[in-house]
């Protein structure tokens, strides 16, 4: 099978991070899925952005909690990457779900709530997904993996995918225990070994941030279910000539 391309938080190499303009490109530069994080506002709306602070990624500052989506929706979300992206918004995730629906892309989304509890994202996050028919083709992924216990609650048919920075003793019986259908592991950790354990157990695995082409072909070679780079469209050329 070949391996998925997840364009992290869009074709953010280039492109305004967590924007339309980043998730259209990824699309165009052939990216089989979508890596957005989101968090909730103050009036409870889920949101598209990474960190808990406005104060990287746009001309504003604060946390993402305290704004309304009226107050968010002000700020340029592209200007810090160049003048030409300064109407760049912060995308609601509704809105993102509008456009991803008419597309053929999966979604893969990381719930934000490692840092800060938001309360009600997995509800509020479902119901949208549930709205815009793309239940089936959503990867739900944390660093917080009781969130993607609840998230298999409330939606029992839900893949899940635990987010992880530091090699696990037994990865593959920490998702089977836990249930989980995926781990994402930095691209740092990984090793053939484990590639080899994690698929014996029916666990499929997609490491994260891959941004080199030698790192790309060492992957792509053990057979990696997906790759979440910045760069899809280099990933894509890698792959096309091996
Ligand atoms: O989905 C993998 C990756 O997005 C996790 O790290 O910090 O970029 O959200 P981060
Ligand atoms: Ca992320």
């Amino acid at each position: 099978m070949r391996t998925k391309i997840f364009a992290h938080r869009g074709a953010s190499g280039k492109y305004p991070e967590n924007t339309m303009t980043a998730f259209k490109q990824a699309e165009k530069e052939g990216a089989d899925g979508i890596e957005l994080d989101v968090h909730l506002t103050r009036d409870r709306i889920p949101i598209v952005i990474h960190d808990e602070t406005v104060d990287r990624t746009t001309d504003g500052y604060g946390f993402v909690k305290d704004y309304s989506i009226e107050g968010l929706k002000k700020l340029s979300a592209g200007h810090w990457k160049g003048w030409k992206f300064r109407n760049a918004q912060i995308p609601t995730l509704e809105e993102v779900l509008q456009w991803m629906s008419q597309t053929s892309l999966t979604l893969l989304v990381e719930f934000k709530n490692n840092i800060l509890p938001y309360k009600g994202l997995e509800h509020k996050t479902i119901d949208l997904l549930r709205k815009y028919n793309m239940l089936e083709r959503t990867i739900f992924s944390s660093f917080n993996h009781e969130s993607l216990l609840k998230v298999k609650q409330i939606y029992n048919g839900a893949e899940t995918a635990a987010l992880y920075g530091k090699p696990m003793a037994s990865a593959a019986h920490y998702a089977t225990s836990m249930g989980l259908d995926g781990l994402h592991p930095s691209y740092r950790i990984v090793n053939e070994k484990l590639v080899h354990e994690l698929h014996a157990n029916n666990i499929k695995i997609r490491p994260y941030t891959v941004n080199s082409p030698q790192v790309m072909e060492v992957l792509f070679d053990w057979q990696i279910d997906g790759i979440i780079t910045d760069y899809p469209q280099r990933a894509n050329e890698v792959l096309n000539r091996m």
